[in-house]
Protein backbone atom coordinates (compact mmCIF):
# COMPACT_ATOMS: atom_id res chain seq x y z
CA UNK A 1 0.00 0.00 0.00
CA UNK A 2 1.42 3.57 -0.68
CA UNK A 3 1.52 6.30 1.62
CA UNK A 4 -1.24 8.37 -0.39
CA UNK A 5 -3.52 5.04 0.28
CA UNK A 6 -3.04 4.70 3.82
CA UNK A 7 -3.57 8.23 4.51
CA UNK A 8 -6.95 8.41 2.91
CA UNK A 9 -7.42 5.11 4.61
CA UNK A 10 -6.67 6.80 8.03
CA UNK A 11 -8.62 10.11 7.31
CA UNK A 12 -11.35 7.99 6.41
CA UNK A 13 -11.54 5.78 9.33
CA UNK A 14 -11.00 9.19 11.48
CA UNK A 15 -14.04 10.73 9.29
CA UNK A 16 -16.37 7.92 10.59
CA UNK A 17 -15.37 7.98 14.05
CA UNK A 18 -15.67 11.78 14.06
CA UNK A 19 -18.93 11.67 12.50
CA UNK A 20 -18.22 13.07 9.85
CA UNK A 21 -20.90 13.36 7.07
CA UNK A 22 -18.79 15.20 4.05
CA UNK A 23 -16.00 13.24 3.51
CA UNK A 24 -14.56 16.63 0.97
CA UNK A 25 -15.24 19.38 3.79
CA UNK A 26 -15.36 17.35 6.72
CA UNK A 27 -18.15 18.47 7.60
CA UNK A 28 -19.70 16.30 10.94
CA UNK A 29 -23.55 15.50 11.24
CA UNK A 30 -23.36 17.49 14.85
CA UNK A 31 -23.01 20.85 12.92
CA UNK A 32 -25.25 19.95 9.85
CA UNK A 33 -27.84 19.41 13.05
CA UNK A 34 -26.77 22.70 14.76
CA UNK A 35 -27.05 24.78 11.66
CA UNK A 36 -30.27 23.80 10.84
CA UNK A 37 -31.26 24.12 14.75
CA UNK A 38 -29.59 27.56 13.88
CA UNK A 39 -32.79 27.92 11.59
CA UNK A 40 -31.28 26.87 7.72
CA UNK A 41 -34.20 25.30 7.01
CA UNK A 42 -33.17 24.28 3.38
CA UNK A 43 -30.54 22.11 2.03
CA UNK A 44 -29.05 24.93 0.15
CA UNK A 45 -28.95 27.05 3.62
CA UNK A 46 -27.47 24.55 5.11
CA UNK A 47 -24.78 23.64 2.43
CA UNK A 48 -24.11 27.57 2.69
CA UNK A 49 -23.48 27.95 6.58
CA UNK A 50 -21.49 24.51 6.91
CA UNK A 51 -19.83 24.02 3.18
CA UNK A 52 -21.16 20.49 3.38
CA UNK A 53 -21.69 18.89 0.14
CA UNK A 54 -19.61 21.72 -1.62
CA UNK A 55 -17.12 19.40 -2.68
CA UNK A 56 -18.03 16.25 -4.74
CA UNK A 57 -21.64 16.28 -3.88
CA UNK A 58 -21.77 12.78 -3.18
CA UNK A 59 -22.88 13.36 0.28
CA UNK A 60 -25.75 15.35 -0.22
CA UNK A 61 -28.24 12.80 -0.06
CA UNK A 62 -26.87 11.61 3.28
CA UNK A 63 -27.07 15.78 4.67
CA UNK A 64 -30.98 16.25 3.35
CA UNK A 65 -31.75 13.17 5.50
CA UNK A 66 -30.40 14.97 8.59
CA UNK A 67 -32.22 17.99 7.98
CA UNK A 68 -35.51 16.29 7.20
CA UNK A 69 -34.78 14.31 10.42
CA UNK A 70 -33.71 17.44 12.24
CA UNK A 71 -36.38 19.58 11.36
CA UNK A 72 -39.23 16.27 12.30
CA UNK A 73 -37.76 16.36 15.36
CA UNK A 74 -38.26 20.04 16.12
CA UNK A 75 -41.81 19.56 14.70
CA UNK A 76 -42.70 17.14 17.71
S1 LIG B 1 -18.37 14.09 0.60
FE1 LIG B 1 -19.46 15.93 0.79
S2 LIG B 1 -18.97 17.00 -0.98
FE2 LIG B 1 -17.81 15.22 -1.16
Amino acid sequence: MDKRTSYIEIKQEQAIKDGVICVCKQVSERKIRKAVRDGNKKFIAVKQATEAASGCGLCQPFVEDIITDELSKKAK
